[in-house]
């Protein structure tokens, strides 16, 4: 008798804890804090600013570029950026299709980009060299061929 309450009452908790948990993920619509924009994925290169990838100078903000990029299965566009050094750039990305990862070796950048999201990260690049940006999510057989370079001089 008592294994039913006790019973009774787990399923019970487990069922708030679940409608908890979904009510903040989709009707408050809790995401990653690097991802508070959402987009449509289909539209991605009509949508602004992806309709033109790569880098821009900005007047008037906190930082000084915006380094638009567009992953695809399997590249990122644009392929090659050239950074001044001491540059704070905003980088900012999103996917065509599925999820792929953005992760800059050699520094604290490693952001997911996932489909409809714009993923965003700021920094400052005060070191000469070539960063090597991959992909770490495994997105399909090109996988390993998914990468971008940005060079700062
Ligand atoms: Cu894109 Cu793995």
């Amino acid at each position: 008798k008592f294994e039913k309450i006790w019973l009774t009452f787990g399923i019970g908790c487990l069922v708030i804890f679940l409608s908890v948990v979904g009510v903040s993920a989709f009707y408050l619509g809790n995401k990653p804090a690097s991802c508070l924009t959402t987009i449509n994925s289909e539209k991605v290169d009509q949508t602004k600013p992806f309709d033109k990838p790569g880098l821009h100078k900005v007047e008037g903000k906190e930082w000084d570029y915006e380094l638009v990029f567009v992953a695809s299965t399997f590249s990122y566009n644009p392929a090659q950026v050239k950074l001044p050094l001491g540059a704070k750039v905003k980088v900012i990305a999103t996917t065509k299709d599925v999820i792929h990862g953005f992760e800059m070796a050699g520094t604290n950048i490693n952001m997911m980009l996932e489909p409809g999201y714009v993923s965003e990260y700021t920094t400052t690049f005060d070191k000469t060299g070539e960063y090597l940006v991959v992909c770490n999510e495994y997105c399909g057989s090109g996988h390993h061929l998914m990468s971008a370079k940005i060079e700062v001089v």
